[in-house]
Parts: C-alpha cells; structure tokens; sequence
C-alpha cells in the first residue's frame, strides 16, 4: 500500500508524488501529448496506488483538464483532483469552476486553487467566493498556489481553512525553505511542491545552459537576456552548473538516476506533503515510481543540501522562480 499523506486540515489523503498534468491535451510550451499516453499514465498511476493528478483551467486553454477527465472514464472515484482558477475575480469565479467541472466530467473538485495571487482582486473576497463553492459542494477543499507569506497570512486571516500551497521546490529552487515553508508547517497548509526536475534540467542531461531548451531556461536561475526570461536578473548559471555536478556525484554514489534522487529528496523533506510530477509516459512513471520506493539517507540529503546552498544563498528567498515579482 503506497504512503498516503493529508492535505491539511482537509482529511483528503493523497500519494507523496501526484500525476502534474500540465503537458497534457498538447500545446506550445510542452509540445504534442498523446492522450493514449495520457490514459495510460492515469491508469498506471491509479494501479501503483498514485492518487492526485494537478492540472488547471489554464493548461492549455482547459485541454489538460479535459484531457484527464478522458484518462479517469470510470475511476475518476478513485482519484484526487486538483484543479486551479487563474484570474480569482469573486464575480466570475462560479461560472469558472462550473466550466472546470464541465472539462473534467465531474461533478467536484477536490481541491479549488488560485493558481497565482492577483493583486487587483481582495484575496479575502476570493476566499470567500470559494468558501461558497465548497458549501454548496462544488469543490472540497480551498487550495491556493504561489502565495507569499503576506499572501498566505491573507488568505488564513479570513478564516477560512486552506487545505494547501502549491509551490516550487526542488534541489536548484529552495525558496520556501526559509519563509513560506515553516508558515506552511504552523498553520498545518499542506505543501505540494512542483516542478521537482525544474522541468528536466534535473535530469541531468544538460552541461551547458545553451542546451537547455529556451522555455526552461527562463527561469530566475538563469541570464535574463535569455529568450523567454521576464524577471530582471542577473541568474546564477555558475552556481547552478556546480550544483548540479554535486548532484551527480551523489546519485552516482547512490547508484540510482540524478531525477529519482531529485524527486526522492523533496519527498523526504518534512512540511511536503506531495511532489507533482510532470509524468508524460508510462516509462517515466514507472522509473519516478522508483523515487517513492527510496528513502535518501540522512546523510545522502545533508550531502544534497550542501551542494545546493551557494544556489540558493545567490538566489535568496524570493520563491517566484517565474518573474520574481508575483509573490509576497
Ligand atoms: N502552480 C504552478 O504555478 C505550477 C507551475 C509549474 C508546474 N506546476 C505543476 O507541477 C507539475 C510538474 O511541473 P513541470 O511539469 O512543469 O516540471 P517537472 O515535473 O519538473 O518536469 C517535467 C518534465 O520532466 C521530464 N520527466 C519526468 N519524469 C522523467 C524521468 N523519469 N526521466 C526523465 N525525464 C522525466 C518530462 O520531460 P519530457 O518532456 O522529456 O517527457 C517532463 O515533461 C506540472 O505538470 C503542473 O501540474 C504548477
């Protein structure tokens, strides 16, 4: 039986790593994605005992979602889905989450999340949208997604109860470890991390940044001159490379893949409840698979800690790995 870990004070149980579905119904940032691979990753998943699949009404203007719902035809019972708004205007937030349901064949959302804050909509009045949608059992739980601390302590000030955070971490993107992520843990917010192989480039296969497709090297870890980048800074491409040299010694040594040590790391990592995974094909499923079955050492996670740290000195607290200018 796969761990289960909760989301909260929601009660929902969910798996340590969660299906991200982000690439799925085909688009530009991620390129084709054939909803057999779809389908068969969902079932794969369900099988091995994986039961949270993230997507949003964002993802490829609402395909992901319908593209999940096709997967879970008849097991979507056996799932926990996870779904996010991308513009919380209390005015048009029903008749958004009502188009979602729509998209996902369902009639509830397990967990309803505001996909990143928005400045020009009171966080309180959004919550309280949403606080309607669960009472009349839309949606099960309150998520938010990108929330700063002052963002978050918004969002628990109106009382409502917020089941998670979903946020980015991973070895090259520790952020949250200093502020967000002890707020998360007082206030009992589950964690569900993102992006745990900042989005492949902890696999490994890149030695150089020119290698890194542009779309994944626009991110605060690297040069804003680079095609994509919109955050304003200088990066810390030095720092990156050298930590990801640590990590490779370090998963040679545990003999395992440089992705399943990435993923395992942050799994082990208390305050996480769940690490998505970006997962477009069985074969990726059933190696990441691997990353719940190992348990990093204490000493294997100091070791990753230590060689990551002058990456996230040099990058600091700032947890928008995006434009670094969205979350306070
Ligand atoms: N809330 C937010 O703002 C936010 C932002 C970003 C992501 N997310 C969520 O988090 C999920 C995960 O993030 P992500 O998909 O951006 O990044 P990610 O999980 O770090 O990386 C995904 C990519 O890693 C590759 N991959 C996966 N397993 C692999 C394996 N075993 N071996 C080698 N490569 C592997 C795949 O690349 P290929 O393309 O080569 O198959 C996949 O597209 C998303 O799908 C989404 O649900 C949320």
């Amino acid at each position: 039986m796969m761990e289960k870990r909760t989301c909260g004070k929601s009660g929902i149980e969910i798996s340590p790593m969660g299906i991200g579905c982000w690439a799925y119904g085909g688009g530009d940032y991620w390129g084709p994605q054939a909803q057999s691979d779809v389908t068969a990753v969902a079932h794969a998943a369900l099988d091995a005992g994986i039961n949270f699949f993230d997507t949003a009404e964002g993802y490829n203007s609402g395909r992901s979602e319908e593209a999940l719902a096709v997967a879970l035809k008849g097991r979507r019972h056996e799932a926990v889905i996870g779904t996010k708004i991308s513009t919380p205007d209390p005015l048009t937030i029903r008749e958004r989450c009502e188009a979602s349901l729509r998209r996902l064949q369902t009639d509830y959302v397990d967990i309803y999340m505001i996909h990143w804050p928005h400045d020009e909509f009171a966080i309180e009045e959004s919550v309280a949208e949403l606080t309607r949608l669960q009472e009349d059992g839309l949606i099960r739980a309150i998520g938010v997604s990108n929330f700063g601390v002052e963002q978050l302590t918004a969002a628990l000030n109106t009382g409502a109860s917020i089941a998670v955070n979903q946020l980015c971490y991973n070895l090259l993107s520790r952020a949250i470890e200093l502020e967000l992520l002890p707020l998360c843990q007082k206030h009992n917010v589950g964690i569900l991390g993102y992006m745990p192989l900042l989005q492949g480039i902890l696999t490994g296969q890149y030695t150089r940044v020119d290698e890194i497709p542009p779309v994944h090297a626009r991110f605060r870890h690297f040069r804003d001159d680079r095609p994509n980048a919109a955050h304003g800074e200088e990066g810390a491409e030095e720092e990156v490379f050298e930590a990801l040299e640590g990590i490779r010694k370090i998963a040679a040594a545990e003999q395992i893949p440089m992705s399943r040590l990435a993923i395992a790391w942050a799994i082990a990592k208390p305050g996480i409840t769940c690490m998505l995974v970006g997962t477009r094909k069985v074969v990726e499923l059933k190696e990441n698979l691997h990353a719940v079955e190992y348990t990093p050492s204490a000493d294997v996670i100091e070791s990753l800690d230590i060689v990551t740290s002058p990456l996230l000195e040099k990058l600091g607290a700032n947890p928008d790995y995006f434009t670094g200018g969205r979350m306070r």
